[in-house]
This record gives structure tokens, sequence and C-alpha cells, in this order.
């Protein structure tokens, strides 16, 4: 089972009601060493890349790393074009390969964002790739004040929104927020449900890093198919970059150092892949 359309791996998880680890990587050690993690673990997995890795690797050379490094894959897994409010990035990655998009429309009024993403879906149909899409945005974690509530469309507005865009998965802001939560965040969960239920389709679980075990369970459980996962890999990649160092102060051997990284950011992975219940799936 090499690389999957992420409809496929997603609608899975939905139906089994487990969670698909979606990791943000951003080189070939990081690419490598989550994939090592699925494989070990018979779990699917997508892979994500945001906009800033695509300009600074190059779409070439990152899906010329994902076949090489798929190519003997035997789990379902699928590559993943994160928050993407830039059209030309979209339909580069597109034609390139990547399986999946998220338009990030959440900067444009509700119907502009709307008007775009209908557009979007109907380009990337025939590749056969998925699209999520967005109406609220996220902040990341320092943005966000302790009494600040969450700046939630309402529900008939994101119902509508799928319904007239024909997205695939939906990422709703439900007090979640990217970087490293402060304390627990307060989630609205309810909401997950809700929009399950009105529209049929799997929720995208975003700011995933810091939310606990019991959070995790419980919003898989009401349909986030799809959890998403980044600030903990770049907090294990450098930390254990640090350690190393300071450890091996005056060694010069880089294979060393990034032995030390790649099984840091693999057991980051491992540990969420468990965490989702996705382990032993594939
Ligand atoms: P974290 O950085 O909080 O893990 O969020 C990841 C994410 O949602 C990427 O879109």
């Amino acid at each position: 089972m090499p690389v999957t359309p992420t409809t496929e791996i997603i609608s899975r998880a939905f139906e089994g009601r487990y969670g698909v680890a979606a990791i943000n990587v951003v080189n070939d050690l990081t690419m490598e060493a989550v994939l090592a993690a699925a494989e070990d673990l018979r779990a699917p997995l997508i892979v994500q890349t945001s906009v800033k890795t695509v300009k600074s690797v190059g779409a070439d050379v990152l899906m010329a790393m994902w076949r090489a490094m798929t190519d003997r894959i035997t789990v379902p897994v699928a590559l993943h074009l994160d928050h993407c409010g830039e059209r030309e990035i979209i339909t580069l990655c597109l034609e390139k390969g990547w399986n999946s998009v998220l338009f990030d429309g959440s900067q444009l009024s509700v119907e502009e964002n709307q008007r775009q993403c209908a557009e979007i879906v109907a380009e990337a149909r025939p590749y056969g790739a998925l699209v999520e899409g967005e109406i609220e945005g996220f902040k990341r974690v320092e943005e966000i004040g302790a009494d600040d509530a969450v700046e939630a469309q309402s529900l008939e507005t994101a119902v509508e929104f799928i319904r007239a865009t024909g997205v695939d998965v939906f990422a709703p802001a439900i007090g979640n927020a990217h970087g490293m939560y402060r304390t627990t965040p307060t989630l609205d969960s309810q909401r997950v449900t809700d929009i399950v239920d009105a529209t049929g389709i799997p929720v995208a679980l975003h700011g995933g890093t810091g939310m606990t075990p019991d959070q995790f369970s419980d919003l898989i459980a009401r349909g986030c198919a799809k959890v998403n996962i980044s600030t903990a890999l770049k907090i294990q990649l450098m930390q254990s970059g640090y350690d190393y160092m300071t450890e091996h102060a005056g060694e010069y051997d880089p294979p060393k150092l990034f032995d030390a990284q790649r099984a840091a950011v693999k057991a980051m992975a491992e540990e969420h892949i468990r965490l989702f219940g996705s382990a032993g799936t594939a």
C-alpha cells in the first residue's frame, strides 16, 4: 500500500473513528523519521508541508524526496499542503502530485473564501486530490489572551460553506491554536459533533500539540479523523539538537547529530500515532 489518496485514508479513519496523524515536516530528515514511525506502527499517515517549507525546499525537491522515501512503504501515506492562501502554490502542488491541500481563505470574507474554495475543489478533482477548507483561521497561542473567546462563525455559515464548496474535510476553530498551549485549552467539542451531524464530513483538528490524551480521544470519537501536529516536531527536532551538541561539544560528526534528531522526531510521531488510535490499522 504505497501513496494513497488522502480521501481514502481519512474516510477509513472517519468510519473506524480513529485519528490519522497529520504531521508537518520541514526537511528530508523529518520526512523520513515520521514515515518510519508509521511503517513501524502499521499506521496510516499524512505528511504535511507548510507553504514556508514548499518555498524553502522547493516543490520539485520535496516531491523527489517524497517519491524516493515512499517507494517501498507498505502503509497508506499521503502528502498534504497545509494552510495555503496562495492560489499559485496550490496549483503548483496539485500539479506536482500532492494528494491534498488546505485552502486558507480565512483572511477573506466568507463569501469570497467560499467562491475561491469552490474553484479549488474543481481544480483538485481531476487530480483525485482532497480539499480541506476553513473559515475562521487559527491564531498562534502567543496571540491569544487568557479571556479571549473563540471567534467562531455560526454553525449555519460553516454548514453552508461546506455544502457550497464541496470540501472533503473542514477545519473549525474550537478554541484550538497553533503553538504550545500555556495551559490545557478549553475546546468546544460539541461544535465538532454539530458539524459532523449536519454535513457527514470529517473534521480536521488543528493545533494538536499540547492537547491531552482525553481531548484527543473525545474529539476523534466525535469525527476528527485528521489530527494536525507541527510544533511538537519542531520542538523535538531542535531540542534534541541542542541536547546533543551540549553533550558532545567539540565533536564535529553531523550524522551522529542527525541520528539523535531522527530518533527524537520518530518517537514523537509514534507517541501521537498511538494516542490517536491508528497504530495497527494499516
Ligand atoms: P500545532 O503546531 O499546534 O501542533 O498545530 C499544527 C497545525 O494545526 C498545523 O496546521
